[in-house]
């Protein structure tokens, strides 16, 4: 891999990041996140685009003073052109742009989702990366699915939600138990104190590898508006019950159809990623696998598991070296394919 240095920028939801990557190595990585967002149980849109705003400047400043790097020294720019929040990633694309323009530097456009994936080619990601073709179960608040990948840019999703994603679901039945946004991370805390088989909540039949998340939301809604009327503090006198118990639910949903791929498909390289990649149980359940079943398995470190830039500058690191530019007519997509 080539030493060059590259600013990578995310702005495609909530978080502010910038990073500075040489190599395959992380030199910094910035993240402003939004406080303003818990106040509404979920992101604002219009909020989330004028947080950026503000923060862009000096998070990619801080990337640069903390990486000890000139902005002469950046060999390229390298931003989340979507998917996400349209007004959000208009202002980290307008941002690399600019300043791609003005450095004269070649721009690069990441795709996030690959991004979440690729980031566990980071040099400090694993202690190994993973080897081709592997399994990516991706999930996130925005996604979840199951990709099989067989080489950096080539990626096919075998398996997704058909309707909300798993760490939708986190924080949709988090704000059933009036827990602040986002609700995954304070159900992964929470969860550690509790019975994960104090509670049975319904799991979706569905066919192949794709998923469903909806319906776990609505039965454990229903059985709380059911408690909830019998005893007012029936939430508070369980809450760490209730959380392990979802959690155990969510992470068997999961790990059933990636279970089921890993076996039918051969591979036994298998990987996660995204934000509810951070969750405890569901490493714990990959680590038992490595045992159970011989996976090689590769939980990227925690700080590349939610949204970062680091994650985009290492895409961005593998586009420079095959000369994959971007024209400076781009433009953000809230849609993107893999
Ligand atoms: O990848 P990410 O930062 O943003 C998106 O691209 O969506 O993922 C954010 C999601 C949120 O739904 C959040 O609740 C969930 O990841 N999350 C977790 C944990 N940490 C973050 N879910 C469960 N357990 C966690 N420890
Ligand atoms: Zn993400």
């Amino acid at each position: 891999m080539s030493d060059s240095i590259i600013l990578g920028i995310e702005s495609s939801c909530d978080d502010t990041s910038a990073a500075i990557i040489k190599g395959n190595c992380i030199l910094s990585n910035i993240a402003a996140n939004q406080a303003i967002h818990k106040e509404y149980g979920g992101v604002v849109p219009e909020l989330a685009s004028r947080a950026h705003q503000q923060n862009i400047i000096p998070v990619v400043e801080k990337s640069l003073t903390k990486a000890n790097i000139q902005q002469n020294a950046i060999s390229a720019i390298g931003f989340t052109r979507g998917p996400g929040l349209l007004g959000s990633l208009l202002v980290g694309t307008s941002f690399a742009k600019s300043l791609a323009m003005s450095l004269n530097v070649p721009l690069i456009e990441v795709n996030h989702l690959q991004a979440h994936i690729l980031a566990h080619f980071i040099a400090d990601a694993n202690p190994m990366p993973p080897q081709f073709p592997f399994l990516c179960l991706t999930v996130s608040g925005g996604h979840t699915m199951i990709v099989l990948v067989r080489d950096y840019f080539d990626m096919e999703i075998i398996g997704k939600t058909i309707d909300d994603a798993a760490g939708e679901a986190f924080d949709k039945i988090g704000k059933i138990f009036d827990l602040d946004y986002p609700a995954g991370p304070i159900i992964d805390r929470l969860a550690k104190e509790g019975n994960p088989d104090a509670f049975t909540f319904n799991k979706p039949k569905m066919e192949g590898y794709d998923y469903s998340f909806s319906g776990i939301k609505t039965s454990v809604l229903y059985y709380i508006q059911k408690e909830v009327k019998k005893n007012p503090d029936f939430i508070k006198e369980n809450l760490n019950d209730l959380c392990a118990s979802v959690q155990r639910t969510i992470i068997e949903i999961l790990m059933t159809k990636l279970e089921k791929a890993a076996k039918e498909l051969n591979i036994k390289e298998v990987a996660i990623a995204g934000g509810v990649s951070a969750n405890s149980a569901l490493r714990k359940v990959m680590e038992d696998n490595h045992e159970k079943l011989g996976w090689n398995i590769y939980i990227p470190k925690f700080e590349y598991t939610t949204d970062n830039a680091a994650m985009i500058a290492m895409v961005a690191q593998l586009k420079f070296e095959r000369g994959e530019f971007t024209d400076l007519r781009t433009s953000a997509t809230a849609k993107y394919d893999l």
